[in-house]
Order: C-alpha cells, then structure tokens, then sequence
C-alpha cells in the first residue's frame, strides 16, 4: 500500500517523465542491455545491437505501461493484467529479470533529474516498481 506521500513522490517524478517516454525508456534499455547482457536472450528478434529506433519504440511502449500504472496505482492488478499475461505465458521471462529493470529505471531518474530525484522519490518508485513487477509476475504457474 502506497502512502499519500509516496502517491505524491510518483506522480511528481512522472509529471517530469511524461512527454519524453520514447527517451526515458530507450536510456533505460540501453542501460539495462549494457549493464545486464543477459537480458538480451528475450530480445534476439531485435538483433545483437538494436538500434536506436528499436530502442525508441520499444522503450515507448514500456514507459507508456508505467505511465498508466501512475495513471491506475490503486488497481494495478487489473490494469496490468494483459501485461502479466503476455511477460509470463507467452514471453517467459524469468522473473529474476524485474529487479534488473527496476535498478536501470532508478539510475535512469537519477541522472537525469540528478538533485531533484530526492531519497524519498527513490523509495516511492522503488516500491511502485517492485509493486509492478509483483503483478507481472504473478501468472507463473
Ligand atoms: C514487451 C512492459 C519487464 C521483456 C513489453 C511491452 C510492454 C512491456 C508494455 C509491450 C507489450 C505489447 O506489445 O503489447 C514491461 C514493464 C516491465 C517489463 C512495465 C517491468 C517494469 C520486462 C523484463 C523483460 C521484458 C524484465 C526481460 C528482460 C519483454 C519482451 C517484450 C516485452 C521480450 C516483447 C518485445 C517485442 O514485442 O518486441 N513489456 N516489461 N519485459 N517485454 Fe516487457
């Protein structure tokens, strides 16, 4: 459960995310495909390196996802469920594999809002994104 506190750190970091998903989520690819090559198994139909319209697009949809996870905090569960759906049964990625992402997403914040990404922000978006990952990953059965 989020406090009113942690709703308020999320949305003021989305409201500085929205308009720029396209960006934010590429950054957040090439982070993560970097950083943890491994991840990259899940990818292969977009070759070794994908480029940077691929990473655009791509990362678009992923940070669309979250935005309207922002958008449904209280109901994830049910606005994910699709999402949970597709991550488990037909692209099977390891669980393991959220951690990884939620890490690059909270470098990603970091450097760009740099001081304005407070302790505090970083703990709420911890949480939400752990929160995300729970319900994406709780059709593995
Ligand atoms: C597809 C979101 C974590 C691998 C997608 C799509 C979205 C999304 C919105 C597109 C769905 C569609 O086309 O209908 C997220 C979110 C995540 C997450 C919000 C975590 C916070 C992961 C992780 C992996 C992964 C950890 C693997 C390392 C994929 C792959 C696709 C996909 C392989 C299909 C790509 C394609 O169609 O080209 N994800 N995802 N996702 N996701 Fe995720």
């Amino acid at each position: 459960m989020l406090s009113a506190q942690e709703r308020a750190h999320i949305a003021q970091v989305w409201d500085l995310i929205a308009g720029h998903e396209a960006l934010f989520g590429a950054e957040l690819l090439r982070r993560l495909f970097t950083v943890y090559p491994s991840t990259k198994v899940y990818f292969r139909h977009l070759g070794d390196h994908p480029d940077e319209v691929q990473l655009l697009n791509h990362g678009q949809r992923v940070l669309q996802a979250v935005g309207v996870a922002v958008q449904y905090m209280d109901n994830l569960r049910a606005v994910l469920s699709p999402l949970a759906d597709l991550h488990a049964q037909v692209l099977r990625v390891d669980p393991s594999n959220f951690p990884l992402v939620i890490q690059c997403f909270q470098v990603v914040l970091a450097s760009h809002l740099q001081g304005e990404f407070t302790v505090e922000m970083q703990a709420a978006w911890d949480k939400f994104l752990t929160g995300i990952a729970v319900v994406l990953t709780e059709k593995y059965r």
